[in-house]
């Protein structure tokens, strides 16, 4: 058998808060995968202020990326190829990323791969696997559902460089309907996490929110959940018959069961036994526990991401970029 060298690549994403870098060894074994946010700086805002992101991914990048080659063992010249987020994102945050990645790809005559963000959640997928679980490495072709802050994207992937679009929201991204729900139950940003604790206090309610159903189609709607959560929420105020906890449990009900539903109708239009779930929103408990069910129900096999690559890192960037060397698709960034 010929084995090929290795390829390490190193990725960089800064596409909001956070500044990350990873090196990520054949777009499967994460070697490091650093993160620095400025999270906690926008929370009292109550939302990401750009202005602020950019510059603190200014300050950080550097020392991001001499950590992510030090926890990896190596320095620049084991790098093969840089990767780097280049849409979608606030515009300052993506030009730190890709004017950094740029200069040293330029400096060390690498390869620079650019890479979608939306579609390196749904890679997230593939790392992480000990040889002891090389068995459950996802199969292609697959269905893949992104749920993040500003996205809400079903795709049908028959290889890495062929993502089709399905479907997406039309209006707010699922985790924004999340941001925006815990807002108005002042209940502090993001909100996504929040919600998903509390409503484990609310089970017991049979308040009931409907999500937009769109029938015949792959997309989604979350403005109309969001505003029956204000109208309710503000008549509670008055009346007091249901606690914010039930509230959260409705609402994420609500979300819960129409992506579950939407994604096992993509699954099955496109005769496939595989669903990749990723985004910060694959994080939630709900969802992955009614998915979880629902697919096995089906005969399809559900895949999500450990905890740490749900939400933004560098590493499913790196991932991704190793597929994409030298294809078509990957243009310069
Ligand atoms: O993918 P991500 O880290 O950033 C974007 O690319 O947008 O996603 C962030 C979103 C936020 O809206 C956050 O509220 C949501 O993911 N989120 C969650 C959970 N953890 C994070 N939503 C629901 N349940 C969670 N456990
Ligand atoms: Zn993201």
């Amino acid at each position: 058998m010929i084995r090929r060298p290795s390829k390490n690549i190193l990725g960089i994403e800064t596409s909001c808060d956070e500044t990350a870098a990873a090196v990520v060894r054949n777009g499967k074994t994460v070697l490091s995968n650093i993160v620095a946010s400025s999270l906690q700086e926008h929370a009292q805002h109550g939302g990401i202020i750009p202005e602020i992101a950019s510059r603190r991914q200014l300050e950080f990048i550097t020392a991001v990326v001499e950590k992510a080659l030090l926890k990896a063992g190596m320095n620049l010249t084991g790098i093969d190829a840089v990767a780097v987020t280049s849409e979608p994102g606030l515009i300052g945050s993506l030009l730190v990323g890709i004017s950094f990645a740029r200069a040293l790809s330029f400096a060390l005559h690498k390869p620079l791969i650019s890479i979608d963000h939306i579609k390196a959640h749904a890679y997230a997928n593939f790392l992480e696997y000990p040889e002891s679980r090389r068995k459950e490495i996802p199969e292609l072709p697959a269905v893949a559902l992104v749920v993040s802050g500003g996205h809400t994207n079903l795709y049908a992937i028959k290889s890495f460089d062929r993502f089709r679009l399905l479907g997406r929201t039309l209006d707010d991204a699922a985790g924004e309907a999340f941001d925006k729900v815990a807002k108005i139950l002042g209940l502090g940003y993001p909100g996504g996490p929040i919600i998903d604790r509390l409503a484990k206090e609310g089970e017991n309610t049979a308040l009931r929110f409907k999500s937009a159903s769109l029938p015949e189609t792959h997309d989604f709607s979350f403005s109309g959940v969001k505003t029956a959560v204000l109208y309710h929420h503000r008549n509670r105020k008055q009346q007091d018959h249901f606690p914010a906890a039930q509230t959260a449990y409705a609402f994420q009900q609500s979300v819960v069961s129409i992506l579950t539903r939407k994604s096992i109708a993509a699954c099955q239009k496109m005769k496939t036994g595989t669903l990749l779930i990723g985004g910060g929103v694959a994080a939630n408990s709900a969802l992955r526990a009614q998915l979880g069910d629902e697919a096995k129900k089906h005969n399809i096999t559900v895949h999500f991401p450990p905890m740490s690559l749900c939400t933004d890192n560098a590493a499913m960037i790196a991932g991704l970029g190793f597929h994409l060397m030298g294809k078509k698709g990957a243009r310069r960034a």
